[in-house]
C-alpha cells in the first residue's frame, strides 16, 4: 500500500513515525517547499517523487496536512488525480470540508484530537469511506465517527467551542482569585471534585490561550459564524473576553 502526504509538517512526519509496516510505502515532494520541509523531509528518508501530481497518483490513501487556508486549494488542484482515498486532516470549518469533498472522489473527514506529538493521539474519520481506515488502529487509535462527511469537522467545532469557553473562564476566575490572593486555595478547592491535576491542566490551558489568544478568537469567530442562529451565550462571551 502506499501512503502520499501532502504537507510535511507534523502531522505528517508523526503519522510518517507512527505507521511503520513493511506493507506500507510513504510518498512525498519536494515541490514549492521551504528549506524546512524539505530538510525535514530529507532528514526522515520517506521516498520523494517529483511532483504532488505523481504523488496523487501513485498513493492509496492520499492525506492532507497543510493548513487550514490551503487545503481546499491542494484538493482542487490535487485531488482529481486521486483514486485512492482522500484524508483530509486540516483544521477547517464543516463548509471547507464539504467543498472538499465536491472536488475528490474518496473524501474522509479526519481530525487529530489531542497534540500529534503527544503520547496516544487520536484520529477521528467520518466518511463512507473511512471504514477502510480502520486498519490503521494497529498504529494510531482510530475512530469511525459515522458515515457523514462533516461530522468529524462538526465535532472539531464543539470541542473547541468549549475547549476555549473554559479557557476564558479560567482566566477570569484565577485572574479574581489572585486578586483576593487565593490562587493556591482556588486550585486545592477545585482539585477535589476535578481531579489532582486540576492545577497544572489549567495554568497549561491559560497559558496556552494568552500566548495564542488571536488564533483562539479567530477560531472562536469561525464557530459563531458557523452555527449562525443557535443560542451561543457563552462562547460568545468568551470571545469578547479573549478580545480584551
Ligand atoms: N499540529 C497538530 O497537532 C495538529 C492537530 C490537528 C490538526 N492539525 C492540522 O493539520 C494541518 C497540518 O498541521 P501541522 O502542524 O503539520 O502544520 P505545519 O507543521 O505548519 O506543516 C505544514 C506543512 O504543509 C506544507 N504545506 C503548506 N501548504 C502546502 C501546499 N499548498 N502544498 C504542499 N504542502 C504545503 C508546509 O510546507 P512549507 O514549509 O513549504 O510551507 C509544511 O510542510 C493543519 O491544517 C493543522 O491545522 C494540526
Amino acid at each position: 500500500m502506499i501512503i502520499g502526504l501532502i504537507g510535511f509538517g507534523k502531522v505528517s512526519k508523526n503519522l510518517f513515525n507512527l505507521i511503520k509496516s513493511d506493507d506500507i510505502t510513504f510518498i512525498t515532494s519536494i515541490e514549492g517547499r521551504s528549506k524546512n520541509t524539505i530538510q525535514n523531509i530529507n532528514d526522515s528518508g520517506i521516498l520523494v517523487c517529483d511532483t504532488f501530481k505523481e504523488v496523487a497518483c501513485k498513493s492509496d490513501i492520499l492525506i492532507s496536512a497543510t493548513s487550514p487556508k490551503s487545503a481546499l486549494d491542494v484538493a482542487e488542484v490535487y485531488g482529481k488525480f486521486s483514486n485512492g482515498i482522500y484524508l483530509d486532516l486540516n483544521n477547517i470549518s464543516p463548509d471547507t470540508t464539504l467543498k472538499i469533498d465536491s472536488h475528490v472522489k474518496n473524501m474522509v473527514d479526519g481530525a487529530i484530537i489531542g497534540k500529534i506529538d503527544s503520547e496516544n493521539p487520536i484520529l477521528y474519520v467520518s466518511g463512507e469511506k473511512s471504514e477502510e481506515l480502520l486498519f490503521l488502529n494497529e498504529f494510531i487509535t482510530t475512530k469511525k465517527i459515522s458515515d457523514n462527511i462533516g461530522d468529524v469537522a462538526v465535532l472539531k467545532l464543539l470541542r473547541s467551542s468549549y475547549t476555549k469557553s473554559l479557557s476564558a473562564l479560567l482566566i477570569e476566575t484565577r485572574d479574581l482569585a489572585i486578586k483576593y490572593d487565593l490562587e493556591e486555595e482556588f486550585f486545592d478547592v477545585l482539585a477535589l471534585t476535578e481531579g489532582d491535576d486540576f492545577k497544572d491542566k489549567s495554568l497549561s490551558r491559560i497559558n496556552n490561550t494568552i500566548a495564542s489568544s488571536k488564533r483562539k478568537n479567530e477560531e472562536l469567530e469561525e464557530i459563531i459564524d458557523y452555527f449562525d442562529g443557535v443560542e451561543l451565550i457563552m462562547v460568545k462571551a468568551a470571545h469578547e473576553k479573549l478580545n480584551r
